[in-house]
């Protein structure tokens, strides 16, 4: 009996793994094993050897079984060891920066101009790209046939043979969206709308799809000199300079009056464009007084109410700020140009950070 208990509680102590323990316990417990086959030459023993025989037997057999338990035990948490070993990970080390995408110009600079007008108060409004003949025309003091429908390289959208309601069009500036937000907060209003607009025309500074940033504010005894001041001070931040060079131009808009546009002071040498100094302008911006036709056309008492608009190319003050010299390859898609003039993912423009750095 004691060499039975020594040779498998060796046995047992050198198992290497739990395959191995199983084949123990078959041999020394399994049905046919070798305690088993002894506790069944139990009956034919005399009752005085049986005894003595039967409890060593059972305690041999309870002293096998609570070995292997724990032997199994032990080879678990040894495996569960080998596991967390292997899978260990320094968290501390650095991460390995990626830079496969970036943040293309045209957002970076939206949320640059974002968070300039929030500064002033202006909230975000937005419309739809595809518009009606009345939000993009009519409602903004253009009558079907005026000529300034022309001026616009319209996109209109198909309608059935037969249908003769004006067609849908896509939006030629973000000026719908003041119809749209005056219709539904009223006055007083402050907003600023960017969005894509659409007009037919290609060159180094037109692209047929480009950006526009609409303003609007309305309320009681605003004039010329709050629209003048409020373009300066986002001229300003924007360009992050303490002058930079406007010029206002006296224009014509059927939905302001008076109307202006605005140039800044650039140059182009060599391909490189640079803004405050040189002799060229680059027309940023149109603006004016909302045209008191425009105000009744979105529910607004023109008798009560007054105020200014304008629509900022979102595109030229990208290509300003970062001298961007064309247009059309802000559309390419091209990853060389993305990865050149793309931002870092994690580059949000703020106020108080800086809005690039
Ligand atoms: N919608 C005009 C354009 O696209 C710009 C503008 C907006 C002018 C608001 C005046 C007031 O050219």
């Amino acid at each position: 009996m004691e060499e039975l208990r020594q040779k498998y509680l060796t046995a047992i102590a050198d198992a290497a793994d739990e395959a191995a323990l199983e084949q123990i316990r078959i041999t020394a417990l399994g049905k046919k094993g070798e305690v088993s086959l002894k506790m069944r030459e139990l009956g034919r023993m005399s009752p005085e050897e049986r005894k003595i025989a039967g409890p060593a037997l059972n305690a041999l057999k309870n002293e096998l079984n609570a070995a292997l338990a724990a032997k199994k035990a032990a080879l678990a948490d040894a495996a569960l060891d080998a596991r967390l070993r292997a899978e260990w990970l320094d968290v501390t080390l650095p991460a390995r920066p990626r830079r496969q995408g970036t943040v293309h110009p045209i957002s970076q600079v939206t949320e640059e101009v974002i968070a300039i007008f929030a500064e002033m108060g202006f909230a975000v409004a937005e419309g739809p790209q595809i518009e009606t003949d009345w939000y993009n025309f009519d409602a903004l003091n253009i009558p079907p046939h005026h000529p300034a429908r022309q001026e616009f390289d319209t996109f209109y959208m198909h309608r059935e043979e037969g249908d003769e309601r004006p067609p849908h069009v896509l939006r030629t500036h973000t000026s719908p969206v003041q119809i749209r937000a005056m219709e539904q907060q009223g006055a007083p209003i402050r907003i600023i709308a960017p969005g894509r607009v659409y007009r037919s025309d290609y060159d180094q500074t037109h692209t047929p799809m480009f950006h526009q940033v609409e303003g609007l504010a309305i309320d009681k005894g605003i004039s010329m000199a709050n629209l003048k001041w409020v373009l300066e001070e986002f001229c300003r931040a924007f360009f992050e300079v303490e002058e930079v060079e406007l010029r206002f131009r006296a224009s014509h808009f059927p939905f302001t009056e008076p109307s202006a546009e605005v140039d800044l002071r650039c140059s182009w040498q060599d391909g490189q464009l640079k803004v405050g100094e040189g002799d060229d302008w680059m027309e940023i911006l149109g603006s004016g007084m909302v045209h008191p036709k425009v105000l009744a056309a979105a529910g607004v008492d023109p008798a009560e109410w007054q105020g200014f608009a304008f629509g900022i190319g979102i595109d030229r003050l990208a290509m300003l700020k970062y001298g961007i010299p064309d247009l059309r390859a802000f559309f390419d898609s091209d990853l060389r140009w993305l990865s050149h003039y793309g931002f870092a993912a994690l580059d949000v423009p703020t106020m108080r950070a800086g809005l690039s750095r």
